[in-house]
């Protein structure tokens, strides 16, 4: 791998952790204005300086970031259909490479649609990012969406598209966590992160499915609802610095986020206070991104 897709992937897991906590804040693309996320501006800002990435759309990027930020940008480079449709897997590449380059991002990301019947488009909008990528020096991270068939998220589903993904030629794939997610990754040669979904029916609920992700292999998250819906947004995005990073358990990112929420003693403190000794227990064999 050359230097400059090795640096692009290197800043988005900067951490000792390998790990990354990107912040997902693409909906809109096909959801217009998201429930937390109707002036994305203002939705960032706060985060911003708590994320190890940022993930969205060109449009946003330009509008909403101010060109100064040092976050990396994951740009969604898929898109073309919107949830007024049945169907969402009818997707095209939405930028073109050379705009991704001048956009200065660290990786662009799309959407596959496995099974579905954009299925094939989709594979091959993929293929054809990766060489783009290849020439530019721009990782690609693959998607592995489900439209509106949230029941997709089982451990088989996932590896087969995960695995197809990889064998494309993502260099990153973000997929659903899901019970028996050890084997998605381990069919999946290339590194994972993890999406959260809808908004779950707690703090604890999100958090209790990022540390799963984390024992179970994956290499972060890109998470979006179960932040930015919170009540407390940038606690949250915290704890889950605190569970990828440094292998806090869910007590323990709980305790920050009462912390935070209560400006508590550790409100001002970085979260590898959380996990003293380092991680807790050896990591589990993943694919490596270095
Ligand atoms: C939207 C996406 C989102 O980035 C992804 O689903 C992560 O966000 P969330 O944690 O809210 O699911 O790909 O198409």
């Amino acid at each position: 791998m050359e230097w400059g897709m090795r640096n692009r992937i290197a800043r988005m897991f900067p951490a000792a952790s390998q790990n990354t906590v990107m912040l997902a804040v693409d909906h809109g693309y096909f959801m217009g204005p998201t429930h937390g996320l109707e002036d994305p501006r203002a939705t960032i800002a706060p985060l911003l300086p708590h994320a190890d990435a940022i993930a969205l759309t060109r449009g946003v990027l330009r509008a909403c970031v101010p060109p100064e930020s040092p976050t990396p940008i994951v740009l969604r480079v898929s898109g073309g259909a919107t949830v007024l449709r049945e169907d969402l897997s009818d997707e095209t590449i939405t930028v073109a490479m050379r705009d991704a380059a001048r956009l200065n991002v660290s990786a662009v990301a799309l959407s596959v649609f496995v099974g579905a019947p954009g299925e094939h488009r989709s594979l091959a909008n993929l293929a054809k990012l990766v060489d783009e990528g290849q020439d530019a020096g721009i990782p690609v991270m693959a998607i592995t969406a489900v439209g509106k068939e949230l029941e997709k998220r089982d451990a088989r589903y996932l590896s087969l598209a995960c695995r197809v993904s990889a064998e494309i030629g993502a260099h990153l794939v973000k997929t659903y966590y899901c019970d028996g997610f050890e084997k998605v990754v381990e069919g999946c040669p290339v590194p994972l992160v993890v999406a959260g979904g809808p908004k779950l029916d707690s703090d604890r609920a999100a958090l209790e499915l990022a540390h799963a992700a984390i024992e179970a292999g994956a290499h972060g998250l890109d998470m979006g609802r179960n932040i930015w819906q919170s009540d407390h947004p940038v606690a949250m995005l915290k704890a889950l610095r605190a569970i990828v990073h440094d292998r806090a358990s869910v007590a323990e990112a709980l305790d920050l986020v009462t912390e935070q929420v209560a400006g508590g003693p550790r409100a001002n403190r970085p979260p590898v206070a959380l996990a003293p000794g380092g991680r807790v227990a050896p990591p589990r064999p993943r694919a490596s991104h270095r």
